[in-house]
């Protein structure tokens, strides 16, 4: 039991890029080493995402294609985690039948018994239940050699439930994990030579609600910047309801606070934004976004937006663009509205045929591509910091890195920078990426 192999195909977002971390640290000390080829695996699990409709599909058309290596290595175990799993249950063997175990989002501490059971019995298994307090958010994930950035969940779950929204139904209620074990993780972490760490939570900016001891989301960024060894704290996401003038001001006052925030607004219109139960108006986003320039005036604003949510009218596609003139996002990820089983909004009427909600997404993303463009090329000319994360998609033989505010870098080095912060100048831009030169080191 010494040399099996764990592929882990990851879809969704970091906190699920971090669950399949946790799976993979568990393993390790139950015999299992991972693996970057399915085909050398003697377990795969596919580690899924429901937000959108689009992300099951992903989830099952993989499904179908490990179908084939089960036929061919009739040992090979194939389990699923993560949102759908946690959606389906039991339900996921109709769908997929030669599926082996389903691990809910609560469930991954449960891996090694789960998979001494299959093997033990050869029958299906599901675990889903919820937990008050969930047990794998203790898995510390030390960073592989080489790499200088890691994730710690600060906490689990989300109370809002934002009508659209299914992540409440499928990650339980909002628990945060206990500040001093929050910053004794970040320290182990800088001890086995992270330099960056990115804190993960649906909310993070309401850290400490569920404590009741007084300690809150500025309190922890304060606490982390004090950690000898990491240089740079990033965190996400942040709700802007939430999003209060102490947290604001750590963008000044902890210097290891990264100039970037990803503060999704899902909507420029007030009568959108109250059916989507997100709980600020457009104004409320305004001066939020004119009090951290104020604060932080090199800050770079990410967000989400959604277009064609039910009862979507032009007028009010119109407000978000005239959202996004006003503000200028740096990045924006936007998604047509998928309808989600058992949310608010599927009970919503006016839905937005999908034509529709297809044309707006395009005019969307035509404004937002040349805002993106335009922010990058004010960045030529600039000296940036980069922590150096690993080597360029485009030429293997040059290094990546971000900036500060999270832009992505590409320059050469004869030396090697891996997992450096040097000093870049930047040269050129282009709509994903800026390029430059490496200053002396
Ligand atoms: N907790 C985070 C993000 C959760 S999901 C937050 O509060 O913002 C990431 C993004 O997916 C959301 O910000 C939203 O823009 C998008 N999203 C969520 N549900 C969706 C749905 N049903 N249809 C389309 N986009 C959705
Ligand atoms: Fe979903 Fe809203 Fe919670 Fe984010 S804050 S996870 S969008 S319910
Ligand atoms: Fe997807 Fe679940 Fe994350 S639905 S976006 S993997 S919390």
């Amino acid at each position: 039991m010494s040399d099996r192999k764990i592929y882990v195909q990851t879809f969704g977002c970091q906190m699920n890029v971090h669950d399949s971390e946790q799976m993979i640290e568990l393993l390790k000390g139950h015999g299992y080493q991972p693996t970057r080829e399915p085909k050398r695996a003697d377990l795969i699990i596919v580690n899924t995402c429901s937000i959108r409709e689009k992300a099951d599909q992903k989830a099952y058309s993989q499904l179908g294609r490990y179908r084939g290596l089960k036929r061919k290595k009739p040992g090979l175990i194939l389990g699923v985690s993560g949102c759908l799993a946690q959606q389906l249950g039991g339900e996921f063997f109709k769908k997929i039948p030669h599926l082996d175990f389903v691990l809910g989002t609560h469930n991954i501490h449960r891996l090694p018994s789960v998979l001494e059971t299959v093997e033990r019995t050869g029958s299906p298994l599901v675990e889903t239940a919820f937990h008050e307090t969930v047990p794998s958010t203790g898995i510390v994930t030390i960073p592989e050699k080489g790499t200088v950035t890691a994730f710690v969940t600060i906490m689990q779950g989300c109370n809002n439930f934002c009508a659209f929204c299914v992540v409440p139904y499928l990650r339980g209620v909002e628990e945060s994990r206990k500040f001093g074990d929050i910053v004794a993780e970040v320290r182990m972490l800088a001890s086995s030579g992270a330099k960056e760490v990115t804190l993960l939570g649906q909310n993070v900016n309401s850290y400490g609600k569920t404590l009741g001891d007084g300690h809150n989301f500025a309190l922890l960024l304060k606490a982390i910047g004090e950690v000898h060894g990491i240089g740079r704290i990033r965190f996400t996401t942040s709700h802007p309801r939430d999003l209060t003038e102490d947290i604001i001001r750590c963008f000044a006052e902890v210097e290891k606070v990264c100039e970037h925030i990803h503060l999704p607004v899902q909507s420029g219109s007030d009568r959108i934004l109250k059916r989507m139960n997100r709980y600020y108006t457009r104004e409320d986003y305004l001066a939020k976004v004119e009090k951290l320039r104020e604060v932080c005036p090199d800050i770079s604003i990410t967000s989400d937006m959604i277009v064609g949510f039910p009862g979507e009218t032009e007028a009010d596609f119109r407000a978000t663009l005239d959202l996004m003139e006003k503000i200028r996002f740096d990045g924006l990820f936007s998604f047509k509205y998928s309808e989600r089983p058992g949310t608010a909004a599927s009970r919503l009427d006016g839905k937005v045929p999908m034509e529709e909600k297809g044309r707006r997404l395009r005019e969307l993303q035509a404004l937002q591509e040349k805002h993106t463009l335009q922010k990058n090329l004010a960045c030529v000319g600039r000296k940036e910091e980069v922590l150096v994360e690993g080597y360029s998609k485009q030429n293997r033989r040059e290094f990546m890195g971000r900036t500060r505010n999270n832009r992505i870098v590409n320059f050469g080095s004869r030396e090697n920078c891996l997992g450096r912060t040097v000093s870049v100048h930047i040269s050129a831009a282009y709509q994903h990426s800026l390029r430059g030169e490496l200053e002396p080191l």
